[in-house]
């Protein structure tokens, strides 16, 4: 089957306050998304990677000029799930609805090869639905009321914190991404593609992500992207 990569990067990273969107925010010589595109374009069988952009988006030419022929563009939409599903569009237009797709944020550009590598042979050889980088929770967590007053300590047995990319087949992941967006399922938000399948009623597969995996948000958070890139250079 046929492998590609959707990388949504059309989010403004209003969290983030920079002038400019933070998936080209520079770490050191690179920005975000270059560091991201060259974590992923080394993974083995991948026929494309398709990265959706906001629709204004004036930094793109900076990324594209060295980018790799795999790289592909589209216009993506006002959420994250919208980009997604615009990405996941552009796939099957080129590709059968059984090809893989890995979805990886673009604000993840830490994320390692060798990871990526045990999330497809994981998927490959338990024959899950799918399945997606994770970590165990570290904290301690409360649950607390209106007014953050606890209410009680919550067991982290069993707790996982969601990272990308997340592994489905393109067909079954259009399905989810849609029914979830027509409300027509009813809980927890859909935050994340795994989330959509698990409405409907699917079972993806975890693999704890071995190698710092962080998620840029804030600005505190560039300083660590920084410091880590320069120790995880793979
Ligand atoms: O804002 P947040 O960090 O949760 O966004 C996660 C990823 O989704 C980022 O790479 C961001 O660019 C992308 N995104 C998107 N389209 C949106 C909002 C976010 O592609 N409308």
């Amino acid at each position: 089957d046929a492998m590609w990569i959707i990388v949504p990067a059309a989010g403004r990273g209003e969290r983030m306050g920079s002038d400019i969107p933070k998936q080209y925010v520079m770490l050191g010589e690179q920005c975000m998304l270059q560091h991201t595109l060259s974590r992923l374009l080394p993974v083995p069988d991948v026929d494309g990677i398709v990265v959706t952009l906001s629709e204004n988006d004036d930094h793109w030419p900076m990324v594209e000029a060295g980018a790799d022929e795999r790289v592909h563009t589209t216009i993506g939409g006002a959420t994250r799930a919208d980009s997604v599903l615009a990405g996941l569009r552009y796939v099957l237009d080129r590709a059968a609805p059984s090809s893989w797709v890995l979805v990886h944020d673009a604000a993840r550009p830490l994320v390692s090869l060798s990871d990526i590598r045990r999330l497809v042979d994981t998927v490959y050889n338990s024959g899950a639905i799918g399945g997606i980088l994770a970590t165990p929770v570290q904290d301690t967590l409360k649950s607390a009321d209106e007014y953050c007053c606890i209410e009680c300590t919550v067991s982290r047995n069993q707790l996982w914190q969601a990272q990308t990319p997340q592994m489905f087949r393109a067909g079954e992941l259009l399905e989810a991404l849609e029914t979830s967006r027509h409300g027509e399922v009813s809980g927890i938000p859909v935050t994340d593609e795994s989330s959509a399948m698990e409405n409907l009623g699917h079972e993806p597969q975890l693999v704890e992500a071995l190698q710092p995996n962080l998620k840029v948000t804030r600005p505190a958070d560039l300083l660590v992207a920084r410091l880590l890139l320069t120790h995880f250079a793979d």
